[in-house]
């Protein structure tokens, strides 16, 4: 495990200016390790909006054949990858996107067993795949997605992500009777992506009773989804044969894994090991992506204040939502100010040491976001930068 001190990144930076992002592969490499222990012995799909870099994608899918496929996020991104030879790519999102669909088509006619496979949760999707079909074009492989949310006081109290309308096992079944009826759409996978387990912590700080709250519902909604994917993927079965069975996230590998019905998992934020992720009871990752900023002025002896930094991760607008402080140990945000576009007071002990032209390290709060805000990675092996790379928006990619 890589020691992660200040001193040691400022050694390791020393000739880069400032504002820059850096992934540690040894931190990585040690995440991905972890992560596949978790999984009990099922690939991992690699989640590619939780690393938006071509570089890591790659080495993350050559690095253990534990890793396999990835799953996207756009239509655009999907095919765009399948161009750069990614192979077995799997569309976690619907899409309305008729010229990429038309795209995608013309890719399933020429390799109609390797092509993306996209998902849809309705008739509407479907319909939107058939309006780009040709006669006799090869059918488009398709993916339902089903709610694996937690349902609670008679369906009253729903937990989860809001995706698919697909809940029970009728309702899987009868849009897989809708795709059978399409002899040009064909049922290849079956998703369901527990959020409420794997993308949220149970041990938020400060907040032990919320914690205790959240395990609970964990452990009930991980048994009742347990039965109900079981009998999905049973009945659906029985209409077409499902190739992939994917479920789970960095936060629930081990739970998903340990399902029968469940052929791959997914996981991409644990590879960078964002701040969000560092709040589980059930592991604990690395720290492996971070950000440096300049400090740039002094408002007073205790204040530091970084030039930019307001990096804000996407969801529930909270303050968790805020890129952490990470290097030197001992920052803290201003309440009254978080984090800025154009600065960012720090406080904290560490904020009197630190003097115009030193640097700090944040983290950001969800994983590949960060690569929105660079267009490069500084990666680190052992005490050197032993390549830099582009990010998605490195390479004029910005697809969401
Ligand atoms: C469908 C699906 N599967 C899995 C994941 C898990 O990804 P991560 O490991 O980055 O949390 C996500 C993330 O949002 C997702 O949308």
């Amino acid at each position: 495990m890589p020691n992660q001190s200040h001193e040691r990144y400022e050694e390791i930076f020393a000739e880069v200016e400032a504002p820059f992002a850096f992934v540690d592969l040894d931190a990585m490499a040690a995440n991905a390790a972890e992560m596949l222990g978790r999984a009990g012995g099922k690939p991992i799909r690699v989640a590619s909006k939780s690393l938006r870099c071509r570089a890591l994608l790659e080495r993350v899918l050559r690095g253990d054949e534990g890793f396999a496929g990835v799953m996207t996020f756009t239509l655009p991104e999907t095919l765009w990858l399948a161009e750069q030879g990614f192979e077995d790519l799997l569309l976690a999102y619907p899409t309305a996107d008729t010229g990429a669909l038309g795209e995608l088509a013309l890719r399933s006619v020429a390799n109609p067993a390797g092509a993306p496979i996209v998902m849809v949760d309705c008739a509407e999707h479907l319909d939107a795949i058939e309006s780009v079909l040709g006669a006799g074009a090869a059918p488009v492989r398709v993916c339902i997605d089903v709610d694996a949310g937690w349902w609670a006081l008679g369906g009253r109290l729903k937990v989860g992500p809001k995706r698919s309308p697909i809940h029970t096992v009728e309702g899987a079944v009868a849009l897989a009777g809708e795709i059978e009826r399409r002899p040009q759409i064909e049922l290849a996978a079956l998703m369901a992506y527990e959020g409420q387990i794997a993308g949220v912590g149970d041990r938020p700080p400060g907040r032990r009773l919320r914690g205790a709250a959240i395990g609970w519902m964990q452990r009930r909604s991980a048994a009742e989804l347990a039965e109900r994917r079981g009998a999905i993927v049973a009945a659906v079965g029985e209409i077409a044969e499902l190739k992939i069975v994917n479920g789970g996230g960095t936060g629930s590998l081990e739970l998903t894994g340990a399902e029968d019905a469940v052929t791959e998992l997914t996981a991409g934020s644990g590879f960078y090991a964002p701040a969000l992720f560092d709040h589980y009871s059930r592991f604990s990752l690395t720290p492996a992506a971070g950000f440096a900023l300049p400090i740039v002025r002094k408002p007073s002896a205790a204040v530091a204040t970084a030039l930019g930094g307001g990096y804000l991760a996407s969801g529930a607008g909270d303050s968790a939502r805020l890129p952490a402080p990470w290097l030197p140990g001992g920052l803290r945000l201003d309440p009254e100010e978080g984090a800025g576009e154009a600065q960012t007071p720090l406080l904290g002990a560490a904020a009197a040491e630190l003097e115009i032209g030193d640097r700090v390290y944040l983290r950001h709060a969800k994983a590949g976001e960060l690569c929105e805000r660079f267009d490069v990675l500084h990666l680190v092996e052992g005490d050197e930068i032993v390549d830099v790379v582009p990010t998605y928006r490195g390479e004029g990619k910005t697809f969401l």
